[in-house]
């Protein structure tokens, strides 16, 4: 039993589009909120999840129209693909449900409804540009055109993917509509906004309230200290969305109705079995609400959602979590190489399992981009899982099926090792409860190797050959089952399938509120094998299968696009110590005819680095010369010495390589950002 009364809690992911498949970047934030839920339940507590297709916009009306089909079709096709690919990893939704329902669409109305009589709606005609072909009005990124700094052709209405620029679609050259081709004109037409500034009061609040991550709450201070600024909520038809109440061939605008399908889910979800509703979304329940999101939609759940919401006269979200990116082998996902998986795809090739574990063992609070590699994916999850968690499982059955019919010893050989197994669950549910998987799994793979060792000391498959040492194989085996027991407890939420094959066997529930007294004179099930290694030739096979020999090579062609562009954090950049350094010797290396050894001096310490530059320098000419220095890369062992650090140098190589030489009143030690 819980020590404390149950929670009443209601969980969401953010909803997905319906234009796409779900890659293994929604996967992340769907397993981490599922694992975060099944705790919760194991805990004992009434905790329900809620999602549903996001099914509105311009974009799925425009994938509909190129496959000839409906948006109804076409969200219907994608709902059943995403179901099924959900269920593949276990993601044990409540409800799954939809924004282009019946539900949603009350919602919608009746918060539109109370805004508006808040006096929180405001309407003014903006002029927007417009395809007169489509006759539709052009979001900036259906605006396609020649970038005004670099002048490269074909590029998107508010970024150069060539130089970086940022500007606003009218300042492109020879813009087009990137859906017909026509040349945008400029139209009129009245847009109804949310007035966010009224709410500034409540909003600053909310932010300083400690329900957000630090990092959120910073982020979302740019904005109120910029000034808010009110929120266009309307969209023109042809639009797939709601029309608004009273104003013919305006649309709620997908954002609008988004977050307000959390609400419709759970309604369905209400209507379907009972449960009550009111509590959840009335202020001053006893209820807690809790979305999971990605970092790049903090703005819409963490200021325009509480505001919405407070004006309507409904409860603010208990917390919002905030994860970042998923990254593959440490670039942003990329077709060409095969590492933008689909969720799909990677069910085809790999037990979702494997996944849900190494996610679980990156997992945290924070929102820090995580990396899957897949070379260390394979290693973890065999070495981990299979090598330490089952392995203590597999080790014990035998001996209990052949010679003590699966019965454990009446008393415990080791009451103090499995009573402290059992009273870590406590670290391990904080640990849980404040998503901190990867600690809790560093815990549990600790307390495994505990396990294994205990066997390892004791070795069961030895006194089995003596005669006389049965009793001790019973006792030693019986202890091993126990500490596995806990073990699988607390893996249960990460593990849920491997658990359920573990309950078959221990003949007991592996919930949290099960797990009080180790288990003695307790008959088990048979033992079947619980997980396999991972094989690194499916790892290999299911990236062949993601690569698409169409997208652009990322290594051929300079990067042009965004995704092939590998990008790195300004976190990361950050980290680089760039430092004005004197080259105070230049010496020739010995059998390295490319390199040269330079002793580098930040005017209090002196580095040695080895650069290959020889082909452009004579040693003599460099020592009293400055250049910049990388000062803080980690040592690297090569065959000639230890490199302390890199010098930049650019050119196509050869007699061309030129170090970058600073201004001759640069100070040495000087950072240079
Ligand atoms: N439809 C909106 C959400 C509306 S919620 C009221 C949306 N959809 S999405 O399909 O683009 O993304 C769904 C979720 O997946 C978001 O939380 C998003 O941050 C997350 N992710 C999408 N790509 C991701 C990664 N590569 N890595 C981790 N999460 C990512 O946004
Ligand atoms: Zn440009």
């Amino acid at each position: 039993m819980a020590a404390n009364p149950a929670r009443k809690i209601l969980v969401t992911s953010a909803l997905p589009y319906a234009n796409g498949s779900l890659h293994l970047g929604h996967l992340l934030e769907q397993v981490q909120t599922d694992i975060w839920v099944r705790f919760q339940k194991s805990r004992g507590h009434d905790c329900l999840y809620v999602c549903a297709d996001d099914a509105h916009g311009t974009a799925i009306m425009l994938t509909a129209e190129k496959l000839g089909i409906t948006p109804e079709q076409q969200i219907a096709n994608i709902r059943l693909e995403h179901e099924r690919d959900s269920a593949g990893f276990l993601i044990g939704f409540d409800n799954f449900h939809t924004t282009h329902s019946q539900e949603n669409r009350f919602w919608c109305e009746e918060i539109y409804r109370c805004l508006k009589a808040n006096d929180h709606i405001a309407s003014r005609a903006i002029t927007q540009a417009f395809d007169p072909e489509k006759q539709l009005f052009l979001a900036d990124r259906f605006i396609k055109g020649t970038c005004p700094r670099c002048k490269t052709a074909d590029q998107y209405g508010d970024n150069c993917e060539a130089c970086g620029a940022t500007y606003s679609p009218a300042d492109l050259i020879n813009p087009v509509s990137a859906i017909s081709g026509a040349t945008p004109v400029q139209k009129e037409s009245t847009h109804f906004f949310f007035k966010l500034p009224e709410l500034e009061t409540m909003l600053k609040e909310w932010l300083d309230s400690d329900t957000l991550q630090p990092q959120v709450a910073n982020k979302l201070r740019e904005w109120t200290e910029a000034g808010l600024q009110e929120w266009d909520i309307s969209r023109d038809a042809p639009y797939f969305g709601f029309e608004i109440p009273g104003e013919p061939g305006k649309y709620f605008y997908v954002w609008l109705d988004a977050p307000i399908g959390y609400i419709a889910s759970f309604q369905h979800y209400c209507e379907r079995t009972g449960h009550p509703f009111d509590t959840y979304w009335r202020p001053g329940g006893d209820t807690e609400l809790y979305h999971f999101i990605g970092k790049d939609i903090i703005n819409f759940h963490g200021l325009f959602w509480p505001a919405m919401l407070h004006s309507a006269g409904l409860r603010t979200p208990t917390a919002i979590f905030a994860h970042g990116f998923l990254t593959v082998n440490g670039n942003k996902m990329s077709k060409s190489r095969g590492t933008f998986i689909n969720a799909g795809t990677y069910l085809e090739h790999l037990d979702a399992e494997y996944l849900r574990y190494y996610f679980a063992a990156k997992l945290s609070s924070s929102v820090d981009d995580i990396d899957l590699n897949l070379e260390d994916f394979v290693q973890r999850v065999n070495s981990d899982v299979v090598g330490k968690i089952v392995n203590i499982a597999s080790r014990c059955a035998g001996f209990l099926a052949r010679g003590f019919d699966n019965q454990l010893t009446a008393e415990c050989a080791e009451p103090e090792l499995v009573a402290d197994f059992i009273a870590r669950g406590d670290g391990i549910a904080e640990l849980f409860e404040a998503r901190e998987f990867n600690k809790a799994m560093r815990e549990v793979v600790a307390m495994a190797d505990r396990a294994n060792q205990y066997i390892d000391e004791k070795k069961p498959w030895v006194l089995a050959k003596q005669d006389d040492r049965a009793s001790e194989v019973h006792a030693v085996c019986s202890v091993g089952v126990n500490l596995f027991r806990a073990l699988m407890t607390y893996l249960k939420p990460v593990l849920p399938a491997m658990a359920e094959k573990a309950e078959a066997f221990l003949a007991c529930s592996l919930d949290w509120t099960a797990l009080q007294q180790p288990l003695l004179g307790h008959r088990l099930g048979t033992f079947q094998p619980l997980l396999t290694r991972v094989d690194p030739k499916k790892v290999e096979a299911m990236v062949e299968a993601s690569r698409d020999a169409t997208a652009p090579a990322s290594s051929a062609a300079p990067a042009t696009t965004a995704e092939v562009t590998d990008t790195i954090a300004f976190e990361d950049f950050a980290k680089v110590d760039l430092r004005i350094a004197r080259i105070v010797a230049a010496d020739l290396v010995e059998g390295a005819d490319k390199l040269l050894r330079l002793t580098l001096s930040l005017g209090d310490r002196e580095y040695q680095v080895f650069a290959g530059i020889r082909s452009a320098y004579q040693p003599a000419d460099l020592v009293g010369k400055l250049t910049v220095m990388v000062a803080n890369l980690a040592p690297r062992k090569m065959r000639f010495g230890v490199s302390q650090g890199m010098v930049l140098a650019a050119g196509p190589g050869g007699k061309e390589l030129f170090l970058l030489e600073p201004h001759e009143g640069a100070l040495p030690g000087m950072q240079v950002k």
